[in-house]
């Protein structure tokens, strides 16, 4: 079998993320840490999960909460020591599964003793560990390079009188991997992590390692953030870089790599993820969860529609197939709410949540759940003016938009209301107390009042909960290895409102059909495909006996309305004649 086939067991496992600082927070400081997580592991053992991806746990300013690393071999003393992640592998793989660390490698903080060091003198050892750079005639930034948070991607230091780099805030240093001794440092940073027995890692900002380092003018000047990509994302020297990492690093340890790769073609993620090639083993499919961004401003929302879903999908379903793997992900801590950016948070909330779950664990690739989703948490309405806002994105919009633009702050607070990462990162509801289990104390982001109807405690005993529907199809995902490893084909293509596909392995064939609507929609199957669904056994759907009837009027060729959001899950479907 070519080795790009070959089954691996982190192609079979299914990811869970954890935002440590609001997962379980232990001694009630209102912080998430890492006894906290040791305490829900029999939960995320019961939910199925094999493997946990920890958002950053090193020391840091929590300018981006942890992805501001100051030292990445110690433990943030928020989250405990590490003695408590050791305790916390231990735990893990007792029980079989496996812990993943963030590794922040394209950036430093600037309270990193290289950062310090770097900027204290021009001929400081540290100072070609960063990207520094002289001003332009005029005194300005040397290029018109604009960060993710909008601003320029230059800031001046006064005391040596140059620039340097940061793709994110003034406060994250970009490093400079043409460094080897930057490089070489890296790799022993991540063997320290390995030889303690971590699984793996997901890798940030991966593809933006390898820069233009002649740094050409931007000329996509309209884009609000980060312009330029073309000179920074999957740069001269990656391939390099990364297959120098697995030859130096990963090829030593049974581990596995994930990279956070944006603006990538299928034709970079071929490169990254193709076996032969020893760079990573996958990549995660990032465009769907940005299907809402205006591609010029990320804070203003576009319509789209399924047909665009379709094809995003089809694209990374069937031209990777054969030739590299991906990560399927809608939502991290980077975006709204899964359920209320691609679903309903309102009336069709339980629903929605639950077609997106069984679409999630459907495809192919290695599903990464955000925590709360399995429960079907929403965003949050804590953000009623900038002050309650936390994260730097949005408050660096809000700055740049209302103080420097003039633009309307109601109009910039709706925005960042509907997509700002504080949604995502409120504390995870485990009961209906008065901080949702969470802790005792107040926690650092306010609970989101919708604990009294949205809890762990009210799902995992409900055979109708979103929970219990992620939890069954986790366990049926493992045992197929049509869902696993097959084909996928969409049926219905042209539907406007029903996606619909097979995943098919050998003589094990499977169809999904997802009403991804918050209307009712009429359906009756072409004969071909109502014909195929004569020996199928619905094994999972979202309205029970209602989907039960809409099961067999389908296979009777018969119409049927498929109420929002319901979704049918067959298999042994036959073969199609050929
Ligand atoms: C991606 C991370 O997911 C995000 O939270 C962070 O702000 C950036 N990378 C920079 O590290
Ligand atoms: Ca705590």
């Amino acid at each position: 079998m070519k080795k790009i086939m070959k089954p691996e067991f982190w192609k079979e496992s299914v990811v869970y993320e954890i935002y440590p600082r609001s997962f379980q927070d232990s001694n009630n400081d209102g912080i998430g840490d890492l006894q906290g997580i040791i305490s829900r592991l029999d939960y995320l053992q019961d939910l199925g999960v094999d493997v946990i991806w920890l958002s950053p746990i090193y020391t840091t300013m929590n300018v981006d909460y942890g992805y501001d690393v100051i030292d990445h071999c110690t433990i943030n003393p928020e989250y405990g020591t590490m003695e408590d992640l050791e305790q916390l592998l231990e735990e893990l793989h007792g029980r079989n599964m496996r812990l993943i660390l963030d590794l922040v490698i394209n950036h430093t903080s600037d309270q990193h003793e290289w950062f310090k060091q770097a900027r204290s003198s021009r001929d400081n050892k540290y100072r070609d560990y960063y990207f520094w750079r002289d001003p332009a005639p005029d005194g300005g930034p040397p290029n018109n390079w604009t960060s993710f948070l909008g601003d320029s991607m230059w800031q001046y230091d006064r005391e040596t009188e140059q620039y340097y780099l940061h793709s994110y805030s003034v406060h994250q240093a970009d490093l400079n991997w043409d460094n080897p001794e930057v490089r070489r440092e890296m790799h022993q940073m991540m063997r320290f992590w390995l030889d303690k027995g971590v699984d793996g890692y997901r890798i940030d900002a991966v593809n933006a390692i390898s820069k233009d380092t002649s740094f050409p003018p931007a000329t996509d000047t309209h884009k609000m953030q980060a312009n330029s990509s073309e000179f920074y994302k999957n740069g001269p020297h990656i391939h390099e870089y990364l297959h120098e990492m697995y030859t130096e690093v990963f090829s030593h340890y049974k581990m596995f790599t994930t990279g956070e790769a944006s603006d990538v073609s299928l034709e970079d993620v071929k490169e990254y993820t193709n076996p032969e090639r020893e760079e990573m083993n996958m990549v995660l499919m990032i465009e769907a969860s940005k299907i809402c961004d205006d591609p010029d401003d990320m804070w203003k929302s576009k319509s789209w529609d399924l047909h665009e879903l379709k094809e995003i999908v089809a694209k990374w379903q069937n031209d990777l197939y054969g030739e590299g793997w991906m990560g399927t992900y809608l939502s991290n801590h980077d975006h709204p709410r899964l359920v209320s950016y691609l679903g309903d948070e309102g009336e069709y909330r339980v629903e929605s949540a639950k077609m997106l779950g069984i679409f999630q664990l459907t495809l192919r690739g290695t599903p990464y759940i955000y925590q709360g989703d399995e429960i079907g948490m929403t965003n949050s309405p804590h953000m009623h003016t900038i002050d309650d806002v936390t994260e730097q994105q949005a408050r660096m919009y809000y700055e740049l938009m209302v103080k420097e633009h003039g633009e309307d702050p109601e109009k910039i607070m709706k925005r960042i209301r509907t997509k700002a990462r504080d949604n995502a990162r409120t504390p995870m509801q485990w009961d209906d107390s008065t901080y949702a289990g969470f802790s005792e104390h107040e926690p650092w982001l306010p609970v989101n009042p919708n604990k009294a109807e949205i809890h762990v405690q009210d799902q995992t005993d409900d055979p109708h909960s979103i929970f219990t529907l992620y939890r069954t199809l986790i366990h049926l995902r493992r045992k197929s290895a049509a869902l696993l490893y097959g084909k996928y084909e969409c049926m219905l293509s042209e539907h406007d409102h029903i996606f619909a596909y097979t995943r098919e392995w050998n003589d094990e064939h499977w169809l999904i059909m997802l009403n991804f609507s918050r209307s009712e929609t009429e359906l009756q199957l072409p004969q071909e495909l109502a014909s195929r669904l004569e020996t199928a056994e619905l094994i999972l759907c979202t309205h029970e006996d209602h989907s039960r009837e809409v099961a067999r009027a389908l296979i009777s060729e018969q119409p049927a309305t498929l109420k929002p959001y319901e979704s049918l899950v067959f298999r042994g479907i036959s073969i199609l004649d050929s």
